[in-house]
């Protein structure tokens, strides 16, 4: 289940010329476990069907960071976004980290504003080379 939702975010965000669809595309099941026991995952079910994700990787004791936040677009705009973000949040409470950290698109004014509604600040001043933002949030 976690491999067909990952690749449809990927699809529906990137496009399937994108390395990274290219790479994850080829996952094998072995490798789609792996990934799973490396990084959390939560998913916001609609109707019993997974329609959204994001993933959560412990950094280190102190930071969690945040990745590839995904609504499929016919269950955009009912809060899940913020539902999922809250269910990453929980769970980096629960492993006592300290510190929440992402990175958004600088035009992405629908995702930041879920970040900004949950407390998250941009950390620092600039945008990196992909014209991203990042953003943090303190848990503790
Ligand atoms: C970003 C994303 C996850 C938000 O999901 P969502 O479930 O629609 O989010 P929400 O329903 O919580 O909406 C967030 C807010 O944006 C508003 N919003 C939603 N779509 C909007 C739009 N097209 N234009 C303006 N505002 C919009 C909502 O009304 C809501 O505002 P509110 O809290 O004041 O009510 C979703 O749009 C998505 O998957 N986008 C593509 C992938 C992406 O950009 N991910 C983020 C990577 S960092």
């Amino acid at each position: 289940m976690f491999a067909t939702v990952r690749l449809r975010a990927l699809t529906d965000t990137l496009g399937v010329d994108d390395p990274q669809y290219r790479q994850e595309s080829t996952f094998t099941a072995a490798q789609w476990r792996r990934r799973l026991r490396e990084h959390a995952q939560f998913a916001a079910m609609l109707d019993g069907r997974p329609v959204g994700l994001i993933g959560a990787q412990q950094e280190s004791a102190e930071n969690v960071y945040l990745y590839s936040l995904w609504l499929d677009p016919a269950a955009r705009g009912h809060g899940l976004a913020r539902t999922l973000v809250e269910a990453a949040l929980e769970w980096a409470r629960g492993r006592h980290a300290r510190v929440v950290t992402l990175r958004v698109a600088v035009d992405n004014t629908v995702a930041r504003g879920v970040y900004e509604s949950l407390g998250f600040t941009p950390v620092g001043e600039g945008v990196n080379a992909r014209d991203e933002v990042s953003m943090s949030l303190s848990v503790r």
